[in-house]
């Protein structure tokens, strides 16, 4: 787990400046796009199926607080991934489209409730509902015209999937041919692909003694078998499919007009459905039907991971349609979480990409609901002490110590949580874990913040675990802006050695130079003579750089370009502020209010204590400073982007929303500070323009309700004088 997921930490989406907004959708999009291509493609998920979903969540909540960020890459219109590349892909006649989840029996009322009133029937009207088992494999639609079996595709992303004909072709259960009189000249028949637990278990003993990787649940045996480029190896790994659901049907061609009446017919035209399917008359049949399964559950042979109940009409299921990505008439009710429990054995601190500690359990294996255990989440510090995301008891309070024996609860999960602890067998001599408070990888000192559970590694300069996205950073357009030097290039310079942290860059050419250099960079994977050449006079050309783009550079924490900016134009110099950081001390038990420097800190216009004290931690760490030195010797701060004072915009508080047409929400920002304007994420009362483009959504709304002055975009322009 060597990614930031979403924490009960995160600062409230209410809370985002636009561009901190913009800055973590962009973020939050690669990483669930990264989770969505490990699960869907390499059929290898590293986080949880709670993880993701938190992930997910927020994604989603950005969205609806920054309605502009819903752009063409927004995954929330999304389901699954997008269809790997080494198939052909089909496009779905009707998409398929997943299920809406829930947990507690309360929501199964809550739904059947829902149902009854968006059909406008009473209270208690009867509404016939299937129950079935939810398989948990992988769904594919078959698509039969004039009953033999030409395609077969995996969902994909709802939209667009996989053609693995060949590889289901191979799945002996599934009939090539359909012969009844009544099959429909086109039948989309779709249902779940999965593997049976005895099959799954033999194929990893064969895996394991050809020194192949095991798969870690038969889910994703089943997803890596179908999707095989060999039909061959797909034939020799046992997959089974049952039917329960079905896409494009020619005109008319429905079998029956019930859910029930369709699953009748697959079953007498040879397709496997699955036994446990009844239709239920009342939200507390479902629920009966619904432990039933449950009890059931361990002796199946195969995974499922709940319910699924779906009215059984299908002029019903028709009036009630969809709401976006899931059918109003289905649930898929799910199980709680597997449990077990074994020994914590040791806690392992792993340091993400920005620098956060996150603690992972490493347990005495253990077998959770089929699936071998030996890491679990610990999530941060707090979490390890007992103590709850708003600061309240979890576990009764109870801490997590090394020797302890743990509940480790899984979710379909593939990292599980540690979610309890039998305190009658904790040894007698187990110690209350205490936390690192330097960085496992670089040994920098890791600080947490007022109000942050996690803590962060303050060496982002040097930090093993940080320094791709830190150097990416530094060259990135808004700090040293260094063309033909991105995230790829950065990246394998790391790989190769030869930039550690910022000061390398400035000496790469020296270093290339030399007779004695292993390998020129011209001679290196993906560059040329004049690559290496353009490459070295974009670096030269930025030797001297504004000062405000220097110290955003660093990315010091909290300290984003109007940041930089604010902390120049009191201390005028990178110098002066490393010395302002270095004489304050913050409030604390020596300096109950902190010292006078501290004070002069806190004090700038625009900075608090919350960006002052990430200032004050960033000089206070002697790595830090040492790659600030060796920097120094290769670079000129040059003075401020210039800021005008006298404009009509000087220093109004302004906000961009909806989308422009002119220019980029970069360049409005750029531009507006550039005449002294503060650019502000969110409307207020402070807040003097609000400029909206085309769709401006909620911040337009506020404008209005706060009587903020409005500006098109060419008002904006006229007002600023560009
Ligand atoms: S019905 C329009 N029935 O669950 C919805 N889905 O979260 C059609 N699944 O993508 C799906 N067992 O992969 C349905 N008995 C069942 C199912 C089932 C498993 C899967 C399926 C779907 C996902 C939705």
């Amino acid at each position: 787990m060597a990614t930031d997921t979403a924490r009960p930490s995160d600062p409230d989406v209410a809370t985002l400046t636009a561009d901190a907004a913009a800055k973590e959708h962009a973020r939050l999009g690669d990483e669930i796009a990264a989770h969505d291509r490990r699960y869907y493609q390499d059929d290898a998920p590293t986080v949880s199926d709670a993880e993701y979903d938190a992930l997910r969540r927020r994604y989603e909540a950005i969205e609806d607080a920054f309605p502009e960020l819903k752009g063409i890459d927004s995954l929330s219109e999304k389901v699954g991934a997008t269809p790997s590349a080494k198939f052909a892909k089909i496009r779905h006649a009707v998409p398929m489209l997943s299920l809406g989840n829930a947990f507690a029996g309360e929501e199964v009322e809550e739904f059947v409730a829902r149902i009854r009133r968006f059909l406008g029937l009473g209270a208690d009207a009867e509404i016939a509902m299937t129950a079935e088992p939810k398989i948990d494999g992988l769904s594919c639609s078959l698509r039969y015209e004039n009953g033999r079996l030409m395609v077969a595709a995996t969902r994909g992303d709802g939209f667009e999937g996989e053609d693995v004909t060949q590889n289901v072709r191979t799945i002996s259960e599934v009939p090539q041919q359909l012969s009844a009189k009544d099959v429909p000249a086109v039948f989309e028949v779709r249902g779940e692909v999965y593997m049976r637990h005895a099959d799954f278990a033999a194929m990893n003993e064969r895996q394991a003694a050809a020194s192949k990787p095991l798969f870690a649940n038969p889910r994703n045996a089943a997803a890596g078998s179908l999707r095989q480029l060999d039909p061959k190896i797909t034939a020799s790994r046992p997959l089974h499919f049952f039917a329960y659901a079905w896409g494009e049907v020619s005109e008319g061609g429905l079998p029956a007009d019930t859910q029930s009446g369709v699953i009748a017919a697959f079953k007498r035209w040879g397709l496997p459905t699955n036994p446990l399917t009844v239709v239920c008359r009342s939200a507390e049949e479902l629920l009966a039907h619904y432990h039933m399964i449950e009890e059931r559950r361990a002796g199946l042979g195969y995974d499922i991971d709940g319910v699924v109940y779906k009215v059984d009409s299908l002029a019903l299921q028709r009036r009630l349609g969809f709401v976006s990505r899931s059918p109003r008439w289905a649930l898929a009710h799910k199980f709680p979480a597997q449990r077990a429990i074994t020994q914590l054995e040791r806690i392992e601190i792993q340091v993400g990409r920005t620098g956060a500690l996150t603690p992972v359990a490493k347990l005495t294996p253990i077998t959770v609901g089929g699936v071998v255990v030996s890491n679990a989440s610990l999530h941060n510090e707090d979490y390890i002490k007992g103590i709850g995301g708003g600061g309240e008891p979890i576990r009764g309070g109870v801490d997590i110590r090394v020797g302890d024996w743990v509940v480790i609860q899984r979710a379909g999960d593939v990292i599980p949580q540690v979610v309890g602890v039998e305190l009658e067998r904790r040894p007698p001599d187990a110690k209350a874990y205490e936390f690192p408070t330097l960085c496992p990888v670089c040994h920098s000192h890791a600080v947490r913040e007022e109000g942050e559970v996690v803590r962060r590694c303050t060496g982002g300069l040097i930090c093993a675990a940080q320094a791709v996205e830190r150097i990416r950073h530094f060259v990135s357009r808004d700090a040293f802006d260094i063309e033909g030097l991105g995230e790829k290039q950065v990246q394998a310079f790391y790989e190769w050695g030869l930039v550690k942290q910022p000061a390398d860059i400035f000496t790469l050419a020296a270093r290339d130079a030399e007779p004695g250099a292993l390998t020129r960079l011209k001679n290196r994977d993906g560059w040329g003579e004049t690559s290496a050449r353009n490459l070295f006079a974009a670096i030269e050309a930025r030797r001297r750089v504004p000062v405000n783009r220097f110290l955003y550079a660093l990315g010091i924490r909290h300290v984003g370009e109007t940041n930089a900016k604010r902390l120049l134009r009191h201390y005028g110099t990178v110098e002066a502020l490393r010395e302002a950081a270095l004489s304050a001390v913050p409030p604390g038990e020596e300096h109950p209010k902190g010292n006078d420097a501290w004070a002069e800190m806190v004090a700038t216009e625009g900075i608090g204590a919350v960006v002052a004290e990430a200032v004050v931690d960033f000089f206070a760490e002697p790595n830090n400073q040492a790659a600030l030195d060796a920097l120094l010797k290769e670079v000129t701060p040059e003075p401020m982007e210039a800021v005008a004072s006298g404009g009509a915009v000087a220093g109004k508080t302004v906000v961009f929303t909806g989308a422009l047409e002119k220019m980029t929400r970069d360049e409005a920002k750029a531009m507006a500070e550039r005449l002294g304007a503060k650019v502000a994420g969110s409307v207020s009362k402070k807040t003097d323009y609000v400029v909206a483009g085309a769709d401006a959504g909620s911040k337009l709304a506020k404008a209005r309700e706060l009587g903020v002055a409005v500006l098109s975009e060419d008002e904006w322009l006229d007002l600023a004088g560009g």
